[in-house]
């Protein structure tokens, strides 16, 4: 492979600011890759000291994907900076473990919103400003739990959310492929961050190791390779895919 497969690119990651998560490890390999890289997270998680810790001319951004406003307003951020987005990766994303009976409106909309609508917001600020017919892709990060209706530890809500983030990455091929911008899925299986912390019990990585071909649940950096490819040229004549991710957990 060779070291710069996002030379001068500018990426701008959602839910990238957490320690050991998907978008974290995403932010690192696509600014080692060259990226100029825009961490966004909710203000919580500290964004502006992750970029920092990246380095590479990294920036962090205080952004809630469930805010259109904010969505803007932290694209608007990115684009003064290098002017324009050549890559969006939507990975901003939460779960709660519920039976059908138990989710709440409040649950639906709160996992709904920051999964899907979140995706669709985000991106929709980011459009204007990715350049046609250059290369620019959206890569979005959906879920194992979308294609096997959950069994790993999202409830029903996110098994809906993450497939809605399927059919939305499909749609978004469709339109957006005349003008030359790709958009793929990529499709974790268990991965080892914090958000999975309570599906990652030894009892569970245990099962996991017998169930999964691979013997072993994922690392949050084998996530960004495969982000890393789809977001690449290495991927130029791929769109509308979905990626799995997941050791053999889901063969079909
Ligand atoms: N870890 C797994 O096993 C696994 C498996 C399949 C899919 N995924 C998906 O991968 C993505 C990353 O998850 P992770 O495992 O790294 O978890 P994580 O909890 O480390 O990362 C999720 C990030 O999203 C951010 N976030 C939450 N709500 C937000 C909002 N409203 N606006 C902006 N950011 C928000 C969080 O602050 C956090 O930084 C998620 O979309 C998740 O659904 C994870």
């Amino acid at each position: 492979m060779t070291s710069s497969l996002l030379e001068n690119r500018v990426a701008v990651i959602s839910g990238a600011a957490r320690a050991r998560g998907i978008g974290l490890a995403t932010a690192e390999l696509f600014a080692r890759q060259g990226a100029r890289v825009a961490i966004l997270d909710l203000e919580a998680e500290a964004p502006e000291a992750a970029a920092a810790k990246i380095g590479c001319g990294a920036i962090g951004l205080a952004c809630d994907v469930t805010d259109p406003e904010a969505c803007t307003a932290a694209i608007e951020r990115a684009v003064a900076e290098w002017g324009q987005v050549d890559v969006l990766v939507n990975n901003a994303g939460l779960t709660q473990r519920r039976r059908l009976a138990e989710v709440t409106a409040d649950d639906y909309e709160l996992v709904t919103g920051v999964i899907l609508k979140g995706t669709m917001q985000l991106t929709q600020a980011a459009l204007p400003h990715m350049p046609r017919q250059a290369g620019a892709a959206i890569v979005n990060v959906a879920s194992l739990s979308a294609l096997q209706g959950g069994g790993v530890f999202g409830g029903p809500h996110y098994c809906a959310a993450k497939a809605g983030v399927l059919g939305l990455t499909r749609a978004m091929a469709r339109e957006l492929g005349p003008e030359g911008i790709r958009a793929n899925a990529v499709a974790p299986g268990l991965t080892l961050t914090d958000f999975s912390r309570g599906a990652n019990s030894d009892e569970n990585k245990h099962a996991a190791a017998k169930a999964y071909p691979l013997g072993r649940v994922g690392r949050p950096s084998e996530i960004a390779q495969a982000c890393l490819f789809l977001a690449s040229e290495m991927s130029s004549y791929v769109t509308g895919i979905t990626l799995d991710v997941n050791g053999g957990a889901y063969i079909h």
